[in-house]
C-alpha cells in the first residue's frame, strides 16, 4: 500500500462515534478534516500544548495560545522522561486544567501525548489528530496511551479518551513508505474482525470501515475485559518482535504494523498446529498479507529464544503468553498454551521461507 491509494478517496467527510468514558467521541475522517479548527477546538480551551514531531505536517493553521512541543522522531520517545519534559513545557506555557493537549502525529505521538494528558494535573482534555495511517485506523482511537520500558512495550500507561479524533487524509500525502506498510498491517488485521471485503473499497472508506470496527469494539469493551482483546490479533508475537529489536537498539528494523502482520501469520500457524483452523485458512491469512504487500516471515536476524524471552513480558500475560487465535468461532483469546508448543512453532516459523 502506498500514497497512490489516496487517489481513490472521495471528498466526503464521514463521522463515526465511540461511546466511552461516559460520552460520545466523534471520529471524523476525510480530506481536509482538520482544516476547520473551530469544528474540533473545545470552547473552554484558552491554550493548548500541541505535541508533535519535527517534520510532521500540521493539517491546520495553528491558532494563538498553542505552544508546540516536539518529541523524538522514534519509538524511543515513548519513555517516562518524555512525559516529565512535556509537563515542564506545559507548565512553562501556562497550560491549566481548563486547557488541553493536541496530539498531531502517528502512534508514538498519540501514545505519549495521551499518557501525558492523562496525568498532567491528574488529567486534562485531549484531541487526537493522527497523521499516519496506523494512527487513523488504530492508535489514535480508543483511549489506550502509554510508554515503553527496557523490558517491553507499553508497560506503563493509562486509558484516556480524547474529546475527538480527527483523521485528515491529506496528512497522508507525505507519509513515508514504511509508515504506509505499518498502517497496512493494522488494516489487514481488520479483515479478520469483520472487514473481509476491505480491499474492494475506495481508500477513504477502507479507513472509515477500520475506524468503525474499532469504535464498535471499544464502545462494547472500553477497558479490554473481553472483546477488545481481539484487536490485539497478531500483536503477541508482533510486540515480541518489536521488543527484541528495541532491546538491540534497532527499533527501526521493523514497523509496528509489519510486526503485527508477521504475528498474524504466526498466530494462524499456531492455530493450525493446535487443530483450531485448517491449512486453507492459513493460506487465506497469507493472501491477505500479500494483498497488503506485507512480508509474512519472521525477520532472519532474530533467534527463536530471543523472541520467546520477549513473549514472556507481554502485558496481556496471565498464565504464560496469551494469544488471539482464529478458530471455528472466529478470533478468541487463548491462554495456557504450553511453552514447548510455542517454542516448537517459533522454531518452525523461523525456518519457514514460504
Ligand atoms: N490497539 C489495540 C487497542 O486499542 O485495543
Amino acid at each position: 500500500m502506498n500514497r497512490d491509494v489516496l487517489d481513490t478517496a472521495g471528498s466526503e467527510l464521514r463521522e463515526t462515534l465511540i461511546r466511552a468514558a461516559g460520552r460520545e467521541i466523534p471520529i471524523r475522517i476525510g480530506r481536509g478534516a482538520a482544516g476547520d479548527v473551530g469544528s474540533w477546538w473545545p470552547e473552554r480551551w484558552k491554550r493548548a500544548l500541541l505535541v508533535t514531531q519535527e517534520g510532521v505536517p500540521i493539517p491546520f493553521d495553528i491558532p494563538d495560545g498553542v505552544v508546540v512541543s516536539y518529541v523524538e522522531k522514534s519509538e524511543g520517545a515513548k519513555r517516562l522522561s518524555t512525559i516529565e519534559r512535556l509537563a515542564s513545557d506545559a507548565i512553562k506555557a501556562g497550560i491549566t486544567r481548563n486547557d488541553g493537549v493536541i496530539a498531531v502525529g502517528g502512534g508514538v505521538v498519540t501514545d505519549v501525548a495521551g499518557f501525558f494528558a492523562s496525568v498532567y494535573y491528574r488529567g486534562i482534555d485531549l484531541v487526537n489528530l493522527p497523521t499516519s495511517l496506523l494512527g487513523m485506523v488504530d492508535a489514535a482511537i480508543g483511549g489506550k496511551t502509554g510508554v515503553n520500558l527496557g523490558e517491553g512495550k507499553n508497560l506503563v500507561g493509562s486509558f484516556w479518551q480524547p474529546l475527538a479524533v480527527i483523521c485528515d487524509l491529506d496528512a497522508l500525502a507525505s507519509l513515508p513508505s514504511r509508515e504506509w506498510r505499518s498502517g497496512a498491517g493494522e488494516m489487514a488485521k481488520y479483515t479478520f474482525l469483520g472487514a473481509d471485503r476491505l480491499q474492494s473499497l475506495p481508500f477513504d472508506l477502507q479507513v472509515y470501515s477500520c475506524a468503525q470496527i474499532k469504535a464498535e469494539v471499544v464502545s462494547a469493551d472500553e477497558r479490554e475485559s473481553g472483546r477488545r482483546a481481539l484487536l490485539n490479533y497478531g500483536h503477541t508475537l508482533g510486540h515480541a518482535i518489536e521488543g527484541a529489536f528495541l532491546g538491540r537498539g534497532e527499533e527501526s528494523a521493523i514497523s509496528h504494523g509489519e510486526a503485527v502482520g508477521v504475528g498474524m501469520i504466526f498466530a494462524a500457524r499456531l492455530a493450525r498446529g493446535l487443530g483450531r483452523i485448517s491449512a486453507e485458512r492459513v493460506e487465506e491469512h497469507l493472501k491477505v498479507l500479500d494483498a497488503f504487500h506485507l512480508s509474512p516471515f519472521l525477520p532472519q536476524e532474530l533467534e527463536p529464544e530471543e523472541v520467546i524471552g520477549y513473549l514472556k513480558v507481554d502485558k496481556k500475560n496471565k498464565a504464560g503468553p496469551t494469544f488471539i487465535l482464529d478458530g471455528p468461532r472466529g478470533l478468541e483469546v487463548v491462554e495456557g498454551i504450553e511453552e514447548e508448543v510455542i517454542l516448537r512453532e517459533i522454531e518452525e516459523f523461523a525456518g519457514w521461507s514460504g
